[in-house]
């Protein structure tokens, strides 16, 4: 078990645009276990991406518990997205606040997993924010950029 230092928001590798994976190499399956030990701490993640650990590379992980389970995503591009979800949003990166994001109902995704081999997704509810959110990372913006009031709200107890 490997934990990696989270990037915050007010650290500028977190704005970074990501690139893309062009060898799956023993360092980025490292990436990769370390990513999902690091959401799984405190439980507190269903999502992590890369830049979050601060590496710049299009890669991010997923688990909001359904029966897919842990979900890793390498050079992802959503290819379809359909609807609109309003709901409220946290990040690993951006502790103690929310906001109310708009994201679509249902959306497709591809991308390699760690053998790289290509796979496809169609992903509905929160399983598509969550992606969308990931996703979102890859391109330096965060959740509080999407706020459908522009409104950020302080999340009063985040101990459990
Ligand atoms: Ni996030």
């Amino acid at each position: 078990m490997a934990l990696r230092n989270l990037v915050l928001e007010d650290d500028p590798l977190i704005r970074k645009h990501c690139r893309p994976v062009d060898e799956i190499t023993p360092r980025i399956l490292k990436l990769l276990d370390d990513m999902a030990d690091t959401m799984y701490f405190e439980n507190r993640g269903i999502g992590i991406a890369a830049p979050q650990v601060g590496v710049l590379r299009r890669v991010f992980i997923v688990d909001v518990g359904d029966d897919h389970g842990l979900i890793e995503f390498i050079n992802p591009e959503i290819t379809y997205k359909e609807g609109s979800q309003i709901g409220g949003e946290g990040c690993l990166s951006v502790p103690g606040k929310t906001c109310e994001v708009d994201r679509p109902q249902k959306i497709r995704v591809k991308a390699l997993d760690r053998n790289g081999k290509e796979f496809e997704l169609e992903a509905e509810d929160l399983l598509a924010r969550c992606i969308c959110h990931e996703n979102d990372h890859l391109d330096g913006i965060l959740f509080i950029d999407r706020s459908v009031d522009g409104k950020v709200y302080k999340i009063e107890d985040q101990d459990e």
